[in-house]
């Protein structure tokens, strides 16, 4: 069986077909249009800007998907020619859509401009393809892109402890089965992803923040090193599973505001930062996987892609004999095929004209 994932909930506009065997899911196409390089000069995503961008890419994007994973039969497509106009899926490939048997979409949460986009796209292919549409939350999606590539899926075993990390979330999740989830734990205030952003831009980094810090922080100096603060690891202490990241940050802009030489203690600066954030995610992350009796962690959102959280949570969890999920980096930020995944596994077609979108929407 072959499913079509479409995620539009913040700035990337995404699609991808994935296929399911008895054994596994395999990735067939997987394109990714981010407007992240539009919001640079804003430092963050502006709504308007993410959704305007996602009207003009999300039909060459989902054709791309098309043709990337079945081939475009002859007629000469040309790949990353997007955007130009708006367009209804070429004639040269409607035959393709075929060999679809479902469409997946992100539904919630997110940006009511981007989710809207999405989500109006997806019902009408679904009604012009005649296909069964499945409608995804975005949350489950980042959990399910850690079993795409995994073989056989049966390695996984319940219960297990997720946490998903991005720009808009910081959640800890009790996984107890397919559809069976539990919010054990989340932000009071800023997201991790948002933490790395803000932090950035107080460095005068670039947008987005997170791998701005990674790259700044790896070229912290032994020397420098010693000289650097340690920043306070917030709640880490609390028995709960609830984090909170801004007064961290306001730790960084207190610290940012006593430095005659701000430049030279960026790296510094960040590392610290870097080091204070994982710590917490980690040490709370592993603490549910005690107390719920888990043997797996999955990992999942963009902040997964930093080098440290991965290796700082795999070297804790190994001790425990706990294994950790975690999806290669252009899995681990937003994609259609972490929503094609989950729609194998949480299913449930939905009638395209009651479908809508819920920008709110939580486990
Ligand atoms: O999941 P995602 O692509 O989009 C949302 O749903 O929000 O996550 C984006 C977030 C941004 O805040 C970005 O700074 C962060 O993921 N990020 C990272 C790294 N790469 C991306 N944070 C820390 N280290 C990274 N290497
Ligand atoms: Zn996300």
């Amino acid at each position: 069986m072959k499913i079509l994932g479409i995620e539009s909930t913040c700035d990337e506009t995404g699609a991808a077909i994935v296929e399911k065997t008895s054994i596994g899911l395999t990735i067939l196409s997987n394109v990714v249009a981010s407007s992240a390089i539009l919001q640079k000069k804003y430092g963050g995503v502006v709504p308007e800007v993410a959704a305007r961008d996602q009207v003009k890419v999300i039909i060459p994007v989902i054709e791309e998907a098309l043709v990337k994973a079945f081939g475009a039969g002859g007629w000469k497509w040309e790949v990353g020619k997007r955007g130009e106009k708006l367009d209804s899926i070429s004639s040269h490939i409607s035959h393709l859509t075929s060999k679809v048997d479902a469409i997946a979409i992100s539904y919630g949460p997110g940006l009511i401009g981007s989710l809207l986009i999405g989500l109006e796209t997806a019902k009408a292919l679904a009604i012009v393809w005649q296909k069964p549409l499945i409608p995804v939350n975005h949350l489950v999606g980042h959990i399910y892109a850690n079993f795409v590539g995994q073989f056989p899926i049966s390695n996984f075993k319940f219960p297990m402890i997720g946490l998903i990390v991005s720009g808009g979330h910081t959640d800890l999740v009790l996984i107890k089965n397919h559809n069976k989830f539990k919010l054990i734990g989340t932000t009071l205030d800023d997201s991790a992803g948002e933490a790395f952003d803000k932090v950035a831009r107080i460095l005068g980094l670039s947008y987005p923040g997170g791998p701005e810090i990674e790259r700044v922080a790896q070229q912290l100096t032994i020397d420098k090193e010693q000289l650097a603060e340690k920043f306070p690891r917030p709640m880490i202490k609390r028995e709960d599973f609830d984090f909170s990241f801004s007064g961290l940050k306001t730790a960084v802009v207190n610290r940012v505001s006593q430095l005659s030489d701000v430049k030279g203690q960026i790296s510094a600066i960040a590392s610290e930062f870097q080091k204070a954030s994982v710590d917490v995610l980690v040490d709370k992350t592993i603490r549910a996987a005690q107390k719920f009796n888990c043997k797996s962690i999955l990992m999942g959102g963009g902040v997964v892609a930093n080098t440290l959280l991965r290796s700082q949570m795999t070297d804790r969890a190994s001790r425990l004999s706990i294994q950790v999920f975690s999806p290669s980096k252009n899995l681990s930020v937003d994609n259609g095929a972490m929503i094609a995944a989950a729609a194998f596994f949480v299913g449930g077609k939905i009638d395209p004209l009651k479908l809508q979108a819920d920008p709110g929407l939580h486990f």
